[in-house]
């Protein structure tokens, strides 16, 4: 049984992280899920922001944790102990970009399985940007986020204002 890192920005943590969150739990002995920087991308939501979100997400299941890590994935994963990396597989056009990373996290850590994971197929059209971009408009997001990050994203659009 292995201990696995699901990263990722979870800016904020979708249903669809949810779903991956749950499967991830399932299947491996202990699962460190932990937001990492992605130098592509400017975050909505603080370190702390995202971390108290996850905390909740992940409550139900007692082999999840939840962490933040800078610098490569890789050294994180092996710092956690871990020899599984876990990605979430949406649509094809997750593909190229996910292969690139785990062949090149494969080529700095030989040992470092990638596992990908597709998630509920209700959820393969979720993101975080389209989340963003409908609840800067205001729009119904009940279905594709916990309740509590419904909440947070109200609340940081609110104080944007
Ligand atoms: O949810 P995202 O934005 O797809 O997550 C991407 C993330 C944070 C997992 C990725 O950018 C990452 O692994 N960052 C850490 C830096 C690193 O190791 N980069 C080399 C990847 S080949």
């Amino acid at each position: 049984m292995a201990v696995a890192v699901y990263p990722g920005s979870f800016d904020p943590v979708t249903s669809g992280h949810a779903d991956v969150i749950a499967r991830s739990a399932r299947t491996f002995e202990e699962v460190v899920v932990s937001v990492g920087r992605n130098s592509g991308k400017t975050p909505l939501f603080s370190v702390d922001e995202r971390l108290e979100m996850l905390r909740e997400v992940c409550a139900p299941w007692p082999n999840v944790r939840v962490d933040s890590f800078d610098g490569m994935l890789v050294n994180y994963a092996r710092a956690c102990g871990a020899t599984v990396i876990i990605k979430g597989l949406r649509a094809v056009s997750d593909f190229e970009y996910e292969f690139q990373m785990a062949l090149m996290n494969r080529h700095q850590a030989p040992t470092i399985e990638t596992v990908f994971l597709m998630p509920d197929e209700k959820y393969v059209y979720l993101s975080s940007s389209i989340i963003k971009e409908v609840g800067r408009l205001k729009g119904d997001l009940a279905k594709f986020l916990p309740q509590e990050v419904v909440k947070a994203l109200r609340r940081k659009f609110a104080s944007q204002l």
